[in-house]
């Protein structure tokens, strides 16, 4: 009898990469529902169902992975069909509303070792590319050694230049052009690519182009000149990194930039209409060369800005993915101003509030328009990217608060409503803590009597609730299906998780220094040393009775959370606590948790709280908030 378990085939395969993407769908309408329908009961009801088509998506994703695995074991036992099938899939994986990047780079691995197999050298390579595209995308997800993946996959494809004429496919001689683009335009600004050896490759690509096979068999392919057009014009993006660059290399680029800046305005008949890109270079350039001073450069840029953003968005998409001509300008375009020239100190200060402000308004405006049906994930980690960069421009505390939340509550609702309830548990605790066992807050503020506590409670209740409120910044670094959970998230993706309150902890700026290590510190259990980070200790800390208590809060609001986690069984308050209480190894603070059982008034508020008014609770934070 044949005791090996069935593979399976290429038919099964399409089906469930087909419910993957239906599940997809239902999940984003529910998502975008939550933003359109304000009306309590529908906006509840619209809520639990996204929560149960998530719960779906997660048992039918299990089967993916099911199907999948003995592959993944032994790659030896695909076959042809079943291969062709996920090369197939491969490409909804990509940007796009089922956007799975994680997934994509699992799945070409496996088909790169296929295929390396099988001799099918075009398949490879088309294969080497996309993996570069995925492993930098996963790479800016946090999964830091993908970087050097996605640089190697490139070059893996460029050196394959030499055989160019014995490809007979079009898209696998495109494919190095493609590589070519990606090592000069993309891989710079990320510390991946040198820019010295940036301008190299442009040199290589040059002279690929314009030798002998590739004039005779796609000297008339519009495809590969318009791809050495975008990398003409956007070799200039690298425009910040210039001042650190060779002066051969500076040369080129001032010599380039003033080329492509002229075409385009002749063209154009204005500086206003040309693309940002050369627009930014130009001035870089002008500015190198000491013709022009760092403040009237900026002066252009936003005259530039402002004009264009009063334009109608008419032209066709230029970048090579998903993104639309309005998302570039509203995210590229002012990232490229603010970072690059705003933030320096040679800008006046008056200035720079000013733009700032004007800037972001322009983008927090952006935040809630875009749908959540298409690129998705793409969109959202651009929007966040964005938020967090910027940050260091605002002027107050509060600006920078309302920023940050603005794009929590548009982009990622459910860790909103995580950190709000992480709050309003954190201020009931703290007030019975307050009224029962007060000494426990005493070090905070390195105070002796209680009394001297009872007169800075107000400036406590607030320091605590704006730690609740802080405690999972870093989750809006985490890429959507971390936080979603669509399907069972892979060992990269668990890794990653642990880099949260890292992350958190690093996009804030020096006004958030109260915060840091609660930050840093919310999964150290009472102990100071279990949990992550791995080292990094609470111990001793100041603000370790603060940590502990939103640990505490964090744990409860995460394992009660039915709708927003995929549990398998609900659980309620009372059962969650007992969990608590039960731990043998003292991960939360037993005062605390024992004070939960002591204080009726509290235990019967949280078990409302938790057990029965989550639903009523987000919907007043949409209400108020929205
Ligand atoms: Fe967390
Ligand atoms: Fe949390």
């Amino acid at each position: 009898m044949n005791t090996q378990p069935k593979t399976a085939t290429a038919q099964e395969i399409h089906e469930v990469f087909e419910l993957f993407k239906k599940n997809m769908d239902i999940i984003n309408m529910y998502e975008e529902l939550l933003y359109a329908d304000k009306d309590e009961e529908k906006w509840i009801d619209n809520y639990k169902k996204r929560s149960e088509a998530t719960r779906k998506a997660y048992a039918d994703n299990t089967r993916v992975s099911v199907l999948l695995a003995p592959f993944f074991a032994d790659p030896s036992t695909l076959t042809d069909d079943v291969a062709d099938a996920l090369y197939a899939e491969l490409i909804d994986l990509g940007p796009g509303p089922y956007d799975d990047a994680f997934i994509a780079v699992k799945v070409i691995n496996l088909l790169i070792t296929y295929y390396r197999q099988k001799n099918n050298l075009s398949r490879l390579i088309l294969l080497y590319n996309r993996l570069g595209y995925e492993a930098f995308m996963t790479f800016r997800m946090g999964c830091k050694q993908h970087g050097k993946l996605a640089y190697d996959s490139y070059i893996k494809v460029i050196s394959y230049a030499r055989e160019y004429a014995s490809f007979t496919d079009f898209y696998v001689r495109r494919a190095i052009f493609v590589a070519y683009s990606n090592l000069i335009t993309s891989l710079p600004s990320y510390d991946l690519v040198n820019i010295d050896d940036a301008f190299d490759y442009y040199d290589k690509v040059q002279a690929l182009y314009k030798s002998d096979e590739v004039t005779r068999l796609d000297g008339d392919a519009h495809e590969i000149k318009e791809i050495m057009e975008y990398i003409r014009e956007n070799i200039l993006g690298n425009e910040s990194l210039i001042p650190n660059a060779s002066e051969e290399t500076k040369k080129r680029f001032c010599t380039l930039a003033r080329e492509v800046y002229k075409e385009q305005c002749e063209k154009a008949g204005s500086e206003y209409k040309i693309d940002v890109i050369p627009l930014l270079a130009n001035y870089r350039a002008l500015y190198i060369e000491g013709r022009c001073g760092y403040t009237d450069a900026v002066e252009y840029l936003l005259a530039y800005y402002k004009i264009r953003s009063k334009d109608k968005i008419s032209r066709k998409p230029k970048v090579l993915f998903a993104a639309d001509e309005e998302f570039n300008f509203n995210t590229q375009l002012p990232k490229a101003l603010i970072f690059g020239w705003l933030k320096d100190r040679r800008v006046d200060d008056e200035l720079r509030k000013r733009e700032t402000r004007n800037l972001i308004d322009c983008v927090n405006k952006y935040y809630a328009s875009v749908s959540r049906k298409n690129y998705t994930p793409f969109i959202n980690r651009a929007l966040t990217d964005w938020c967090f960069r910027h940050l260091c421009l605002l002027d107050s505390f509060e600006e920078k608060e309302s920023t940050i939340f603005n794009v929590i509550l548009h982009r990622q609702i459910q860790t909103f409503f995580h950190s709000h309830m992480v709050a309003y548990l954190a201020r009931m605790i703290t007030d019975s803590v307050l009224e029962n066992m007060p000494e426990l807050l005493l070090p905070i503020y390195n105070l002796k009597s209680t009394d001297e506590l009872y007169k800075k409670a107000d400036d406590l209740r607030l320091f605590i609730k704006r730690a609740a409120l802080y405690h999972d910044i870093g989750k809006t670094r985490m890429p959507n299906i971390i936080n979603m959970q669509y399907r069972r998230l892979t060992a990269e993706e668990l890794e990653i998780i642990r880099q949260h309150p890292g992350m958190g902890a690093d996009a804030v700026d020096e006004d958030f220094d109260d915060y840091h290590a609660i930050i840093l510190g919310h999964h150290k259990y009472y102990d100071g040393e279990t949990g992550y980070p791995p080292r990094f200790s609470t111990k001793g800390l100041r603000v370790k009775p603060v940590i502990d208590l939103i640990t505490i809060c964090d744990t409860l609001d995460a394992a009660t959370d039915y709708y927003g986690r995929n549990y398998a069984i609900k659980k309620s308050f009372p059962e969650v606590l007992e969990e608590m209480h039960n731990d043998s190894v003292d991960h939360y603070n037993p005062q605390i948790v024992s004070l939960l059982y002591r204080d009726k008034k509290l235990y019967n508020a949280i078990d409302a709280l938790l057990t029965h008014g989550r639903e009523e609770a987000y919907y007043k934070l949409i209400k108020e908030n929205l």
